[in-house]
């Protein structure tokens, strides 16, 4: 066990030999039946990894699986404030994270110290923050919010009500624009979706002139002006499907363009290009779990979310606040 912590401490992943002969998936299958486990696993993740899943979605699917779940164990394949938010919902169960290192750009921009600073300037604010921030930081809050239903999060509220949105500028400059309300935002955003190149995708958009083109709200405004259609991942595969276009320019992580295809054999999905040659529409955080790696986290049930009683116990009440109103809304 010493060892492990010391792994942990050091790779943020148990790295023990895996016998090269061994098929992984029907190895991760079988401990799925021995320990009563559950894998999630967000659309983010490699294409390996969300063939394995029980359940894949984005960050508000997540969550209310994560809520709802009998499974004994968890085992998250996404990044650390999803892991966290399936502990908050299921104290009493095992949450695994298959690399705990895998953390996130967005929620690194929002320091809780800092935010709490910042909150105190606002006294007469609700707060509302995005998933995509620490416990802490839920702590700090009154709504937790997606970008699934942050719009009507927001409109649920009484129209005089002043808000706090963060750490998503970019999410909550998109919200203020929806809703015509004055939001006070943190200036946070995702390295993934701030790369985006406006002129490439309207190079793009001639050379395919019937291509639809999608984009997630965390991309900035200069973006998302462009889009057809603008949406949560969830969102975004829906529109795919629904849609009889057979060309889509996809402006978010590209891992999202694994189910895209399952779902329309026959169409074809362009990944956005980026400003720069050198970056990729790929996450670093989330394509940090392997499938190696979430084998050996089943294996020993390492590393796991651990979290103070008393930050699950402050954490829940906004993230329950959100899947309430998520569920009056049938969203
Ligand atoms: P959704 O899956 O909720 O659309 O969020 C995307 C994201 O950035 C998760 O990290
Ligand atoms: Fe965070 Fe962006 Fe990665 Fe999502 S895509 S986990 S918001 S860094």
């Amino acid at each position: 066990m010493e060892a492990y912590t010391e792994q942990l401490n050091a790779k943020g992943y148990i790295d023990e030999a895996i016998d090269p002969r061994l098929d992984l998936v029907e190895e991760i299958n079988k401990l799925k039946k021995k320990k009563n486990a559950v894998i999630l696993a967000h659309y983010y993740q490699e294409p390996e990894i969300q063939d394995i899943a029980d359940y894949i979605g984005d960050s508000l699917g997540l969550s209310q699986q994560a809520a709802k779940t009998d499974a004994s164990v968890i085992v998250f394949a996404g990044v650390h404030f999803m892991a966290e938010t399936a502990k908050i919902l299921s104290p009493t169960k095992k949450v695994l994270l298959p690399d705990l290192k895998a953390g996130c750009s967005l929620s690194d921009s929002c320091p809780p110290h800092l935010f709490a600073k910042f909150k105190e300037q606002y006294p007469d604010h609700i707060v509302i923050t995005y998933v995509n921030c620490t416990a802490e930081l839920k702590a700090l809050s009154d709504i937790v919010c997606t970008s699934s239903n942050a719009v009507q999060i927001v409109e649920s509220l009484p129209k005089n009500q002043k808000i706090i949105f963060g750490p998503d500028k970019n999410l909550g400059d998109y919200v203020k624009r929806k809703t015509g309300r004055d939001l006070v935002l943190w200036n946070g955003a995702c390295m993934v979706h701030e790369i985006f190149s406006q002129e490439k995708i309207g190079k793009l958009k001639e050379q395919y002139p019937g291509a639809k083109f999608i984009a997630h709200p965390e991309c900035e405004e200069h973006i998302l002006s462009e889009a057809d259609y603008i949406g949560s991942t969830t969102g975004l595969l829906k529109y795919t499907i629904q849609q009889d276009a057979d060309t889509f320019i996809v402006a978010t992580e590209s891992g999202i363009i694994h189910q895209m295809q399952k779902a329309n054999p026959g169409k074809t999905f362009i990944p956005a290009p980026p400003n720069n040659a050198c970056a990729c529409n790929d996450c670093p955080h989330m394509k940090l779990n392997t499938l190696e790696k979430l084998y050996n986290a089943m294996r020993f049930e390492l590393p796991e979310i651990d979290l103070p009683e008393d930050v699950i116990f402050r954490a829940r009440k906004p993230i329950e606040r959100m899947l309430e109103i998520s569920e009056k809304l049938g969203l």
